[in-house]
């Protein structure tokens, strides 16, 4: 990608997170949370066919159940350690994948999708409640620059 994509890039990231936050000022509540970092990181960035968030499930602990989230349909439930959210939530590490196909047990929620970022949200007490999961029609969208700025905006609101 050319610099001046890559300058873009954070720049957009800068400008979302301050309004994610000043929209989220004061609201505890995680699942409203959620919704407005889906609805504002999707519109945001264009090529993106899927932002939202898989919570873990507090009645079947060995799963992540769907979450808010903006885009075309969502699978439903993903196992523990399975797909690019499962190996997230497992190792709860950041998973920036640039072509899914080449991904061992990634789930095609959308036969568009070709790249991915997961990034793990933790609570302030540092438990693991849930995945962002922002997938692409178009192959290696996400880098460092994403990384770097979600793992912040994720921990700002839910740190
Ligand atoms: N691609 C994900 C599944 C979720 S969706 O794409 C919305 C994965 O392999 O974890």
């Amino acid at each position: 990608m050319k610099a001046a994509n890559i300058e873009a890039k954070a720049v957009t990231y800068n400008r979302i997170t301050k309004e994610i936050l000043a929209v989220l000022e004061g609201e505890t509540n995680d699942i409203a949370r959620m919704a407005t970092i889906s609805c504002l990181l999707h519109e945001a960035f264009a090529s993106r066919i899927w932002t939202g968030f898989y919570i873990l499930d507090p009645e079947k602990p060995d799963e992540l159940v769907v979450g808010p989230y903006q885009g075309t349909l969502g699978c439903l439930r993903i196992p523990f350690g399975k797909g690019v959210c499962g190996v997230a939530a497992e190792t709860q590490a950041t998973q920036v994948v640039d072509d899914v196909h080449t991904f061992p047990g990634h789930i095609a929620c959308d036969g568009r999708s070709v790249s991915e970022i997961v990034v793990p949200v933790r609570s302030k007490s540092g438990e693991l409640i849930a995945v962002l999961d922002i997938d692409s029609d178009r192959a290696a969208m996400f880098d460092e620059t994403d990384k770097a700025a979600l793992e912040q905006l994720i921990a700002v609101v839910f740190s």
